[in-house]
């Protein structure tokens, strides 16, 4: 993906998008009380991070992202984010646990997301949360009337083979609570939003949204696809941008079409303190006492039948 002035831009609408859809909320992970120590994997522009520091003043946010925008956000003047370059698909070496882990738009950005989510979950404090959104155009999210034959469905399945030939998929596999209770997680919850496109809503809330999302689509189109198509050798930067042309011209005039955006949210379970008969079962007792040679009767009973 690009990171310019465009990408930036169609990132703070998509930032738009999600807080209606999460009336004004910036998280679905069912958080006790405030976090102290929230990590923002793939930070973009930072808008969630930002966001979030400053709905928490007392947490530090460390947002990362394996590039710098152009306007990046290092101009931010807030004294508990943190932002670092960095690659996610690398070792992380956070020295203190976070809270809240969250992840948002990053499909396609990582060959092996078991491997993130392990390392997700080792740098969560027990009881900690993670939090992952997604809605990439190429996983299949957008349904559109009358697609069968388009050049919408030519470009999802070029950009989809794509991905998979670069062994960066982009799907919403991702997205399956087994791919969370994989690495360990608990108490996994899917939020699956839709999301109007266009302005065939009649309801004033949904018309909103669905003019910031044909926006946000007819912008991705090429910062999407270009480079990844290319890098294939199968296609030259013309065929593509003619696509995007076409796919455009479709996208504008389609009435009745949504996106699937997916929000999955899960916990660091905290270990359960063990009973007394738990550490020290009467089998275990009896063994020792067998082994001190001790044979009285009363004493064993008392041992093995704790109060
Ligand atoms: C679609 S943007 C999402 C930005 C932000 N999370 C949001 O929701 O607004 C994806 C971001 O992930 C970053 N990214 C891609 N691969 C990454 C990696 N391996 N490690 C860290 N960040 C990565 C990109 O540079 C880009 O800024």
């Amino acid at each position: 993906m690009p990171n310019d002035e465009a990408e930036q831009t169609r990132l703070n609408i998509i930032h738009q998008i999600y807080l209606i859809l999460l009336d004004g909320e910036l998280l679905k992970a069912p958080l006790q009380k405030g976090p102290s120590r929230v990590l923002d994997i793939g930070t973009g522009p930072g808008d969630w991070a930002i966001e979030l520091a400053e709905q928490y003043p007392n947490a530090e946010v460390v947002a990362t992202d394996i590039s710098v925008f152009d306007n990046g956000p290092s101009s931010v003047d807030l004294p508990n984010v943190f932002f670092q370059l960095e690659d996610a698909e690398g070792e992380w070496t956070y020295h203190e646990p976070f809270d809240l882990i969250h992840i948002r738009g990053l499909s396609g950005a990582f060959s092996d997301w078991n491997a993130i989510y392990r390392q997700a979950f080792h740098h969560l404090k027990p009881g900690g949360h993670i939090e992952v959104a997604d809605a990439d155009i190429a996983a299949d999210i957008i349904n559109m009337p009358n697609a069968r034959n388009s050049y919408f469905n030519i470009f999802v399945s070029a950009l989809q083979s794509a991905a998979e030939a670069a062994g960066y998929p982009r799907n919403q596999e991702h997205l399956r609570p087994a791919a969370l209770t994989a690495a360990g997680f608990v108490s996994v919850r899917v939020h699956d939003l839709t999301v109007p496109i266009g302005v065939w809503p009649e309801e004033p809330r949904q018309k909103t949204l669905g003019k910031m999302a044909l926006i946000a689509l007819l912008e991705g189109l090429e910062a999407t696809s270009l480079r990844q198509l290319t890098a294939t050798g199968n296609w030259t930067a013309e065929a593509v941008r003619d696509l995007c042309e076409k796919v455009k011209a479709e996208l504008v005039v389609a009435s009745g079409m949504t996106a699937r955006v997916r929000i999955i949210t899960a916990k660091k379970p905290i270990p359960k303190t063990r009973t007394w008969r738990q550490r020290y079962p009467p089998e275990r007792l009896r063994e020792a006492l067998r082994r001190l040679d001790i044979h009285d009767e009363q004493l064993q009973n008392e041992i093995v039948d704790p109060p």
